[in-house]
């Protein structure tokens, strides 16, 4: 009973409001790469954006986490470690080396037969070939060498099919994406694949894709990786947050990875 009732409570926050025309050329819908997907078309969380703070987003001078590119630029070059090596030593240009990686992240990393984001496998980099300590998760150089490597496929379409070795990885990932949980015993697709384009209290709810990260956050009045982003609406459905480079978190982002296919990257996105 107290589950139902708690159902009936959340849904009845969940207000339609006219979803946001894409009249001013900013956003377009996308048709999902794979046919068998829960969304008829895809919109970046951009277009659910206020025109004020998607102005902030595509504005390399004023988008708030471009500080951190530059800063992400800066560390690229910068020889750290024992192997007295910088990213750069092996990757040079990363505007050559680096075009199109954000797009087939997570991938599959053979040594240790598991899927890695990016800031792992920039972590990977530096313990393995650098002989450097790794960086720790939401720090500032982790998130500016995240956002380096991202930016350099901006534009790009999102690629990641999921087979091969990542199909078991995928699945999991989705399944976690359409469990319920929580005190509210809510799915992540209960939300983000079912009411997009409502208002959830004051906010309007997106289809909650992954292309922008790490992001910006106008309210938290900082750029955050996925983690916070998704650990913010685990607590929402009062259920236990997930732990930077975990299975579970690695899993789901290869979920929106590929749910989000088709869209362009947009790292480092600007949100409410
Ligand atoms: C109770 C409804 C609700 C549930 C359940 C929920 N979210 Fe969200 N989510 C939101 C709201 C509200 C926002 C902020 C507005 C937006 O961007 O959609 C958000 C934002 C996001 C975003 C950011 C999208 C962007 O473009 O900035 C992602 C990613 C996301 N959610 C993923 C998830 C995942 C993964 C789960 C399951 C673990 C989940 N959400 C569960 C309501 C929910
Ligand atoms: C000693 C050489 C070396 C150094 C130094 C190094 N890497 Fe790598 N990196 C590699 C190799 C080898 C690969 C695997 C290439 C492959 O799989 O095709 C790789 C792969 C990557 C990838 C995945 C690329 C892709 O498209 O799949 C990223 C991202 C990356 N490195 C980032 C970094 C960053 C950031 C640094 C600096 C902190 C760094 N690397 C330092 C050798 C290095």
């Amino acid at each position: 009973m107290r589950r139902h009732l708690s159902g009936i409570l959340l849904i009845a926050t969940l207000w339609p409001v006219q979803a946001m025309a894409a009249g001013d050329g900013k956003t377009e819908a996308v048709k999902p790469a794979s046919g068998n997907h829960p969304l008829k078309e895809l919109w970046s969380g951009t277009h659910y954006s206020t025109p004020e703070v998607r102005k902030l987003q595509y504005s390399d001078s004023d988008n708030p986490a471009m500080k951190l590119f530059g800063k992400g630029e800066a560390l690229w070059k910068k020889t750290e470690g024992k192997a007295k090596k910088s990213c750069s030593s092996c990757h040079g240009d990363a505007a050559k080396s680096m075009k199109g990686t954000a797009t087939r992240f997570p991938a599959f990393f053979k040594l240790t037969s598991r899927p890695v984001n990016i800031e792992t496998r920039i972590n990977l980099c530096r313990t393995k070939f650098m002989q450097a300590r790794p960086l720790s998760p939401e720090s500032e150089p982790l998130l500016a060498l995240s956002i380096y490597v991202k930016r350099q496929s901006k534009g790009m379409a999102m690629s990641v099919t999921g087979d091969g070795p990542l199909k078991s990885f995928l699945q999991k990932g989705k399944d976690y994406f359409t469990t319920r949980r929580g005190q509210l015993d809510m799915s992540c697709s209960g939300c983000h694949d079912k009411y997009a384009g409502h208002l959830y209290r004051a906010v309007k709810m997106s289809q909650g894709h992954a292309n922008g990260f790490p992001a910006y956050s106008q309210s938290k009045k900082k750029t955050g990786s996925l983690l916070p982003q998704v650990n913010q609406c685990l607590v929402r459905v009062r259920a236990t947050p997930l732990k930077a480079g975990s299975e579970k978190l690695t899993n789901l982002e290869l979920y929106l990875a590929w749910r989000a296919s088709g869209l362009e990257v947009e790292t480092p996105a600007v949100r409410e």
